[in-house]
């Protein structure tokens, strides 16, 4: 197998962050250091990441969070603040945010050591469908505003795809869209004369948050993850 994707069976990292990895020199086959992602290694190769030895392929587990806001979605964070990764009992496993959420952002965050499967939901490519709820100002918003947001709307890094939106009450949107922009639900709000006060993010591909209570989680069951697999959906 490539070391790269060896790296990402044993949960390591996603297989491009795996590739980074070995280009960094931090990976070693019996003692030696190589740079190759693609080198072709097994369980018995003796493959460490910064000296420390991997065993092989470690259980696939995803988990679905409910994060609060002021919770970081990376894995670790240089300051000590706390990240999606501390809200979730790990078992040993090393796991890892699939896509993010801003810091005051709450709602539904997959959190994984399957690396293939966190590639996979945040390509751009698989246009996962992730709705939110806005709670904006001011209110209400116009029939204008919403036609905007479902046209698609001009930001700085290019038009957005057209989002479904609709306004639950006064102020209250419930967004859908299939690209993972950075801060894209503030910025298509902001484009259309609203700001974001909170959001919210209730489905994620086939999965919602339902009534799973801030910063709880659950494991989801291998039938769930298949679905997930053969996302997008929605
Ligand atoms: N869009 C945003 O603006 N923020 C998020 O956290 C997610 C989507």
């Amino acid at each position: 197998m490539r070391l790269a994707k060896f790296l990402a069976h044993a949960g390591v990292a996603s297989r491009r962050g795996a590739e980074e990895i070995i280009r960094a020199g931090r990976v070693s086959i019996a003692g030696t250091t190589v740079i190759d992602p693609a080198r072709d290694v097994d369980v018995d190769s003796g493959v460490a990441v910064d000296g420390r030895f991997l065993e092989g392929p470690e259980e696939r587990m995803v988990f679905l969070l409910n994060k609060p806001s002021g919770v970081l979605s990376t894995a670790a964070d240089a300051y000590g603040r706390r990240t999606v990764v501390d809200l979730v009992p790990a078992r040993g496993a090393r796991l890892y945010p699939v896509g993010r959420l801003d810091a005051d952002s709450t709602g539904l965050i997959l959190v994984t050591n399957d690396g293939d499967l966190a590639q996979r939901l945040t390509h751009p490519s698989f246009e996962v469908p992730r709705t939110y709820r806005a709670v904006v100002h001011p209110v209400p918003v116009g029939e204008r505003a919403l036609r905007s947001l479902r046209e698609g709307v001009e930001l700085e890094d290019g038009r957005t795809a057209p989002a479904k939106a609709r306004q639950l009450k006064p102020g209250v949107l419930e967004l859908t869209i299939h690209e993972g922009r950075n801060h894209q639900v503030k910025r298509m709000c902001e484009a259309v004369g609203h700001r974001v006060r909170t959001l919210q993010r209730i489905r994620f591909g086939p999965l919602r948050l339902d009534d799973l209570a801030e910063g709880a989680h659950r494991q989801l069951r291998a039938a769930e993850v298949e679905t997930l697999r053969r996302s997008p959906s929605g």
